[in-house]
């Protein structure tokens, strides 16, 4: 999470939408009710043939060499033609992500004033509250966020690390030193499935950047007008998302011009690539769009772990992945410079990433 925008940003009132629901009122308040075209009665639950991959990572890990190249195959149909997948056998103890899950939703639960003591301030993105909020007249998403920077030590902001529920930080500790490590083996295996060094994105990104930030969804009476979280890409390298143990399902991800939703699997992980990937392969493995809807009468808890290179980070599109025939589309950057657009502008689908985007001359 990049440093806060330096402008003043006026989002007028904010309704803190676990509290809107304990209200219940009659009607849905206008800043979250969505533009006709917005609205997510889109979605087409499509059948299990087409549910987003699943890799398996132990045959990454400690497979025999047949079971691993056809997993690094899968790996790179999923980056390319998906963007998403679920990890399973990830090697992260079910008890972590129990504890992760619990104390987030524990938080989300505590009194309005207590969750207060740690505001996410207008135009910044960690604390409590609605990030990428800029303006009086934006619609407003379904959700209670609570984002927090982890890695490493100089972004994080000890003021907003709650003191209850009192295991809080070290559960995050333990879980996000766990996630960091999942991230980067699977960097590895990407690096791989593009016919690279295990190492190079280790070696590219410095000292990682590591945030979280804990979505919660609660219930809605018409899930038809609202959304959960407005369609966008991740500004991230990688996405690790824990979707809570029987929430609703409400992740949908942008394929084919057709919203898929992601049935989650027990005890599965949902990775995703983000921008910072899209650019380092030249578009080869997608940042796709996703958003989440609500449910009637459900809640719904998600853990985003978003993992990023350090913001001096130059990037850029790997010049191993082109050639005459696939020729650079984004322009060299500054990733600092990214996450700084990244977090001072809406989510608005995959419209940040036109910050790197290069217009080709196909003529010449
Ligand atoms: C995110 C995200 C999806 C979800 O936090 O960036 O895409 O299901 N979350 O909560
Ligand atoms: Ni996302």
């Amino acid at each position: 999470m990049a440093p806060a925008p330096i402008f003043p940003v006026k989002v007028g009132h904010i309704d803190d939408v676990q509290e809107l629901r304990k209200a219940k009122p009659t009607t849905i308040p206008e800043r979250f009710v969505r533009d006709l075209t917005e609205r997510p009665t889109m979605a087409t639950a499509l059948s299990s043939a087409t549910d987003i991959p699943i890799i398996n990572f132990s045959k990454l890990i400690k497979g025999n060499p047949d079971e691993f190249h056809s997993e690094i195959l899968n790996l790179t149909t999923a980056c390319e033609q998906w963007g998403f997948f679920q990890v399973i056998n990830h090697e992260i103890d079910l008890s972590l992500l129990e504890s992760i899950e619990k104390v987030a939703k524990d938080f989300f639960m505590l009194p309005l004033e207590e969750k207060q003591k740690y505001p996410m301030a207008p135009g910044t993105v960690q604390g409590y509250g609605q990030a990428f909020v800029f303006s009086e007249n934006q619609k407003l998403d379904w959700c209670n966020m609570f984002a927090l920077g982890v890695e490493p030590h100089c972004i994080r902001n000890p003021k907003l690390w709650p003191a209850e529920p009192a295991e809080f930080s070290q559960t995050l500790e333990n879980y996000s030193s766990r996630v960091r490590k999942l991230c980067e083996n699977l960097l590895k295996y990407i690096a791989m499935s593009l016919g690279l060094k295990g190492d190079v994105f280790e070696k590219m990104f410095g000292v990682a950047v590591q945030a979280v930030r804990m979505n919660y969804y609660p219930p809605c009476s018409r899930p038809d007008l609202v959304l959960g979280l407005s369609p966008h890409s991740d500004g991230s390298a990688l996405t690790v998302l824990q979707q809570g143990k029987g929430s609703s399902v409400g992740l949908q991800i942008l394929k084919n011009n057709t919203w898929v939703p992601v049935q989650p699997i027990a005890n599965a992980l949902v990775v995703n690539i983000g921008d910072t990937m899209e650019v380092l392969t030249n578009g080869r493995y997608k940042s796709v769009e996703h958003r989440a809807v609500t449910h009637r009468e459900k809640d719904r808890l998600s853990i985003a772990t978003f993992y990023a290179p350090d913001y001096e980070t130059e990037l850029g599109p790997m010049p191993e992945l082109l050639d005459e025939n696939n020729l650079c589309k984004y322009r060299r950057y500054n990733h600092g410079e990214y996450s700084k657009h990244y977090v001072t502008n809406k989510l608005q689908g995959k419209k940040t990433l036109d910050f790197a985007k290069i217009e080709i001359d196909y003529s010449t």
